[in-house]
Order: C-alpha cells, then structure tokens, then sequence
C-alpha cells in the first residue's frame, strides 16, 4: 500500500518539487493549503503534478483545523514547510511571522501529541538561524544567532521540534536547508528578482533593476536537490537534525553578473555605495542601481553551510552547481519573457 504524505506549503517553491518527488515515489500526496480568494497551484501545475495532490484546507493559524486535517488525512509522514518565508517582509510583520514560521509549527506538534499521531515530522529550518555566524561553515553545531524576526521564529519552530522529539519520543527531524533556488523560486527572493527582471530588460523592458546589498554572500544550492534531504531525513529510523547546503558561497553581486551574461549583457560598475551603477560594457545602458529600501535593517552577510553529516548519514549531496543554478534560472525567465507566459 502506497505512503500518505501530508505537505504543508505544498503551493510555495519546494512544497511543488516536494510533491513531484513524492507522487513519482508512488506516495498518497495531501496538499494543506490555506483558503485564499485565488488558490495559487501555478508550480504544481508547471510541474504536471497538481492533479494527483488531493487538497484540503489548511491554516498554520487555527489549532482545531490542523487536528481535523490530521484527523481526516492520517498521514505516514508531514512536511511543514508553510511559513512566512520572506526575512525582508518579517521585519514589517513580525508579529505575524512569529504566529506562522515559528509557534504554526508548535500548533502542528501539539495536535499531532494530542492526537497520538506514530506520523513522521519533517520540518523547515533555515540557515537564517545562524544569522550573524559564530563559526564558518556552519553545521549542526554551530550556535545560533538570527538575524531578523523570521530567523527567530524559525529557531522557536526548531527548538519546538527538538524538544518534543526529546520529550515526547516524536520521530521529528529538522532540515536546516541553506538557500535553495529554481525557476520556480518566488520573485521577491534576490535570486528570481534578478532573473525575471533582466530577462525583460533584455527583451525590450526600458526599466532599472533596483537592488539593495550587492556584496550579500549565500550557500545558493538548487530546490530539487534539496527535497530529496528532505524525504532522506524521514526514511531514517532514527530522527535527527541535518544541515543542507553546497559548501560554496556566492555573493549577490556574482550571482547577477553570471545572469547578466546569460543574457546577452556585460556588466561594468561604476561610482560606490548607494550611487553604485551597473552598466552593460557595450551599449553603455544603465541596468542595475542601488535602492536603500532594499536594504535589512539588519542583515546577515555571509552563509557557508557544511552538509557533511548529511553526505555521511544520508548519502546526499547536491547535484548542480552555482554556475549551472544560474543558467538555468535565467534561461527559464528569458524564454518566459520571450513568449510572453506567465509569471508567477
Ligand atoms: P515559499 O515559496 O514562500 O512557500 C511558503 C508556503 O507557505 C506557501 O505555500 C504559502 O502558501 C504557505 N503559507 C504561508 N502562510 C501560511 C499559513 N498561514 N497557513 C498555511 N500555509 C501558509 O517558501 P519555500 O521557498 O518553498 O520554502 C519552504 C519552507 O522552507 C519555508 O518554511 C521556508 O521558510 C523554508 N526554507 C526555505 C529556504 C529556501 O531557500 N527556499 C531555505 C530554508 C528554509 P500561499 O501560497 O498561500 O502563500
Ligand atoms: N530579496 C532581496 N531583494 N534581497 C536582496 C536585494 C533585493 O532587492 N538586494 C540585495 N539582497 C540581498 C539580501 O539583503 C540578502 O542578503 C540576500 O540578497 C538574499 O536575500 P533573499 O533572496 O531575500 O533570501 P534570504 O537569504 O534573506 O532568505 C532566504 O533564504 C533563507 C535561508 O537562508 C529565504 O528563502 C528564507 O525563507 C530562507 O530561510
């Protein structure tokens, strides 16, 4: 008989590779997702995948609609991966962001011990945790030190995990996933941003690209790679927590000078710090420039993740590199602008 996997945030960027892999792997998928004017299945679509996910309202927020959720899915495994995901918006809506990315996955935790759930629990973690890092690279060791409302609600959600595996014998695992873009990335994510507006102003869009802190370094890994882990960590007997990342770091800077050129533009810089211009060496066009309301109030420079102990205990590791994340990234968008398809 086929698993039944429960995916919350199954609409967002790794919920959609998430139930991909796992419809491919012959599991029973539920998607949770929360009521919205315009449920968004744009990804899942994109991916062949939304018609073999059954649906069923879901909000982080309300306690009684996770257990009955629970009650009515009883699944073998839970992925929570719903969360307001966004570090910049945190800092707008903190309050909100801890009610979702950190005490929505104690409110999971507690209907699944209320209920006496035997299901597997995966969960989100980020290395939005180490923040200010006290060690580089990063691993399962490394003390935390967030950097922003989001990264605290995470390390409240994390804790939560730790501590009802501990105290409750729960088979709960957590993920502490570095980066991970695709082209199916959110386009407020730097990544995307950078993609899908220089895919239109290479296809006739007589824009600027306005960023915040160029000099940003990330451990940029790609979606699809990770939720593997993800299904890695749950297929283990014994619960654990696993950093995830490539081991590489790239600053925002490299990342948009490699979609520059897959697009057909050479950047040059000129002038420093918020007067910072980027220019396309042969036309002289005027591309990238600075935008301080794009700046964190308080931001984490620089991320380098050490998925030794994955490698080791799960057997994974990343299969593409910066170079080809990059490309593929901005071929996607070229080709979206191209056609004129559809954002999302
Ligand atoms: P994402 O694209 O922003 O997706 C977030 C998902 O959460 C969406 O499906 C969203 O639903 C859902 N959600 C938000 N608020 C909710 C609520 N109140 N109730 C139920 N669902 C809610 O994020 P992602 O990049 O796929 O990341 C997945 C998870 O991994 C998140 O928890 C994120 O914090 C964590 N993470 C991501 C990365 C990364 O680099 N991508 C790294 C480390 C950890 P709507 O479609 O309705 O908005
Ligand atoms: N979003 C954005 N927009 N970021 C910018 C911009 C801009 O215009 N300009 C520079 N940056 C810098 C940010 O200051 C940050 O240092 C870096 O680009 C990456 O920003 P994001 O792509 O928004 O990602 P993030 O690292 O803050 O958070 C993502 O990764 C976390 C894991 O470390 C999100 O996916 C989180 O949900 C995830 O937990």
């Amino acid at each position: 008989m086929s698993k039944k996997a429960l995916i919350t945030g199954i609409t967002g960027q790794d919920g959609a590779y998430l139930a991909k892999f796992l419809v491919e792997k012959d599991y029973q998928v539920y998607g949770a997702v929360r009521r919205s004017a315009s449920l968004n299945l744009a990804r899942l679509a994109a991916l062949d995948v939304a018609e073999h996910v059954t649906f069923i309202n879901y909000d982080a927020n309300e306690l009684s609609n996770i257990m009955r959720v629970l009650e009515q899915t009883q699944p073998d495994e839970i992925y929570n991966l719903a969360a307001q995901s966004f570090v910049q918006a945190s800092f707008e809506q903190p309050l909100y962001t801890a009610q979702i990315s950190g005490v929505g996955t104690m409110r999971l935790l507690e209907a699944m011990r209320t209920l006496k759930m035997q299901a597997r629990f995966y969960q989100a973690s980020t290395s939005e945790m180490f923040g200010h890092v006290r060690e580089t690279p990063q691993t399962e060791m490394t003390p935390f030190y967030p950097r922003s409302p989001y990264g605290v609600a995470k390390l409240f959600a994390h804790w939560s995990v730790v501590n009802y595996r501990e105290a409750f014998n729960m088979h709960a695992s957590s993920g502490i996933l570095f980066n991970h873009e695709s082209p199916l990335r959110g386009m407020e994510f730097v990544t995307r941003k950078i993609t899908s507006q220089l895919a239109k102003l290479a296809c006739g869009d007589e824009g600027v690209l306005e960023l915040g802190n160029l000099d940003a370094q990330r451990d940029w890994g790609y979606a699809p790679d990770y939720v593997k882990a993800m299904w890695l960590m749950m297929q283990q007997d014994q619960p654990d927590d696993y950093v995830i990342a490539t081991g590489q770091t790239h600053s925002v800077r490299a990342f948009l000078e490699q979609a520059a050129k897959v697009m057909g533009f050479e950047l040059v810089w000129e002038g420093e710090g918020l007067k910072e211009r980027g220019l396309d060496r042969q036309s002289g066009r005027l591309l990238v420039k600075i935008n301080p309301d794009f700046f964190r109030p308080a931001e984490v420079d620089i991320l380098i993740g050490d998925a030794s102990k994955a490698t080791k205990k799960l057997g994974w590791q990343p299969e593409m590199s910066f170079e080809a994340l990059v490309t593929c990234m901005a071929e996607a968008d070229l080709k979206r602008a191209q056609e004129g398809a559809r954002w999302f």
